[in-house]
Parts: structure tokens; sequence; C-alpha cells
């Protein structure tokens, strides 16, 4: 199950509604849309152009423009590989070698079950603990390809208990 809510544009228009008065108030509500469905729908365009008196272009080339907002849904699980310099010279791009092949991705795509996003970031904060990796919010440090499987197992038991019915 997804951690992120299914696209509504009543839900999108009740999160924008609680940012457009806040000043330079289009980045927050693009992040709470982020937060709410996991990335900014191209139907959510016009509503923050209409809320925050900005044109449909303005809005487009904010999104565009940073990286961090995706345009289309992400997968079930989001995996965040550092790529900057301190991971690197601890072998990131083994990592990142090893996170594609076994989820046949690049960078930025979703494996065919839905089930992981790979993304890159640049420097998690972690780097005493570099390769460092982020999963759906939580980090890990120290990531060799034995543990990215040993993390890709403990996301999916998490899952699957998550899901399980109650009695
Ligand atoms: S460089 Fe990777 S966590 Fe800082």
């Amino acid at each position: 199950m997804s951690r992120f809510a299914v696209w509504s544009a009543e839900r999108a228009q009740a999160v924008i509604a609680e940012y457009r008065d806040g000043p330079g108030a289009l980045l927050p509500a693009l992040h709470a849309l982020m937060a709410e469905f996991g990335y900014i729908d191209a139907a959510a365009i016009p509503l923050l152009a209409e809320a925050m008196t900005l044109s449909k272009a303005d809005v487009q080339g904010v999104i565009s423009f940073y990286h961090d907002f995706r345009t289309s849904p992400p997968g079930r699980h989001v995996i965040k590989l550092c790529r900057a310099e301190a991971c690197q010279s601890m072998g990131s791009a083994g990592l990142e070698a090893h996170a594609k092949a076994r989820l046949a991705v690049d960078w930025g795509q979703t494996t065919e079950n839905g089930e992981f996003t790979l993304e890159p970031v640049f420097c998690l904060g972690n780097c005493a603990l570099s390769p460092a990796v982020m999963v759906d919010g939580d980090l890990y440090g120290r990531v060799d390809p034995q543990r990215f499987e040993g993390i890709l197992t403990e996301v999916r038991d998490a899952a699957s208990v998550a899901s399980e019915p109650t009695p």
C-alpha cells in the first residue's frame, strides 16, 4: 500500500488553501502536495495558479526548476541514494550500479511492479556513515550491495505486516 493519497482535486484544493495566504506560498504548497500525493499532478497547476494569482507557466517553471518535485506518482517505496562526494569516496558508484541492475530501473524510474522508485540525492547529512541511502524517509548508513538487499527485504516485510488485516 502506498503511503501517499490517491490524487484528488478536492483534497489538492484543501491543501493549497492552507498555504495560499502565506509568504512565498508556492513552494510550501508544492511541498505539501508532494507530501500528500507523492507528486505534483498536472491538474494541480491551474489550481495553484488561480489560488496564488500566478500564470500556469510560472507554476510549471518552478516545478521544473526543482528536481525534488515529481510529476508522476512514485512507487510504493522511494529509495534515495546519495551521489555526493563523501558517499562517492566510499563506493556509492558501485552501490548505484547494483541498485539499478537489481531493480532494473534508471534514476527517477519505478520498478515494473510499482514497488520501488529509485532517485538520486545530493547529501543526506549522513556523510560519516557513507554510502547513505534513504527509504521512505528512513536513513541507512554504510550501505553496500549486501546491505541494500537486506533493506529491500526489511521494507517488503514491514509493508506486508502493515497490510495484514487486524484480527
Ligand atoms: S555525501 Fe552522502 S550523506 Fe553526505
